[in-house]
């Protein structure tokens, strides 16, 4: 059985990490095999929206493999943890909408992963954490910047102090999660978010991911300069010409790509 399965229909790719019996902890195969299957899916433009989510009942992914990182030296952890890393950098810098759909245990390396992607939705079962402590160490794939910069450093400090956990509607309250809906249609809820984004104009959308990222990491004078470029680029392609008539005209769009 493999570490991790993708299926693709109408524009969205699911990616699902596939070890429920290890509640889907990320050891060394699952991270290669999704560095690899990340970077393929960012070339693909029959694709506009990624899911990601964890197999069984339990958990999105309970963090990094335990059995795995008992044993590592300091310059394999950091090799661990760079591929960690690089499987997030992967996600963010693909062009597609990426969405973790949280559908129990985001811990640890779990947590890191659902905010590596641009939309965190939660099932009303979702539990969140970073319990790095309670083992002796310290988040390794990105937990300590992108918590901050999601939640406020407040919220970030206690979770990753205390290691505690937070339910879904913590979540939802700090802004960690962008919706909670109910476990029995938790999936088809977030597909239909995700079909809805994918009907949208693709050049809008892409160009609207990378805005908000570049522009999120520097002042607003220099973020809005950086969305003044891409949205005068918008009027280049012909998705804003059509968009535009259609609306005029009444009708749906067809949008090019
Ligand atoms: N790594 C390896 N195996 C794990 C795991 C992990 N992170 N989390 C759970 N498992 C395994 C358990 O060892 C157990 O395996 P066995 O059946 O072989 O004993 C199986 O999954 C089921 O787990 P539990 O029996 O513990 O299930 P539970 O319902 O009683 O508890 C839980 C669930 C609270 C999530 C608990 O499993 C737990 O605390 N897991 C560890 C969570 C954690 O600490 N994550 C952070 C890891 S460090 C990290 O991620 C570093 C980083 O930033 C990169």
């Amino acid at each position: 059985m493999a570490v991790l399965e993708t299926k693709i229909s109408e524009r969205i790719a699911t990616i699902i990490f596939n070890r429920p019996d290890s509640l889907n902890a990320l050891n060394l195969e699952t991270l290669e095999f999704f560095h690899t299957t990340a970077k393929e899916l960012a070339e693909r433009k029959d694709v506009s929206v990624i899911v990601v989510t964890g197999a069984g009942e339990k958990a999105f992914i309970a963090g990094a493999d335990i059995k795995h990182m008992q044993s590592l030296s300091p310059l394999q952890a950091s090799r661990f943890g760079k591929l960690g890393q690089d499987c997030l950098f992967a996600l963010e810098n693909a062009p597609q909408i990426t969405i973790a759909a949280v559908n129990g245990f985001a811990l640890g390396g779990g947590c890191e992963f659902a905010m590596g992607c641009d939309l965190i939705y939660a099932s009303e079962k979702a539990k969140f954490g970073q319990p790095e402590v309670n083992l002796g160490i310290t988040p390794g794939f990105g937990g300590s910047q992108r918590l901050p910069r999601l939640v406020g450093p407040m919220k970030a400090r206690e979770m990753i102090y205390t290691g505690e956990m937070i339910d879904a509607q913590e979540a939802l309250r700090i802004g960690l999660v962008a919706r909670v809906f109910p476990a029995a249609e938790f999936l088809g809820k977030v597909m239909e978010v995700a079909k809805t984004i994918a009907s949208k104009g693709p050049e809008a959308i892409r160009r609207s991911k990378v805005m908000m990222r570049d522009g999120l990491g520097t002042d607003l004078v220099r973020g809005c300069a950086i969305e003044r470029d891409h949205f005068a680029l918008c009027f280049a392609h012909p998705d804003q010409k059509e968009g535009m008539s259609a609306f005029l005209e009444k009708r749906k769009p067809n949008w090019r790509d």
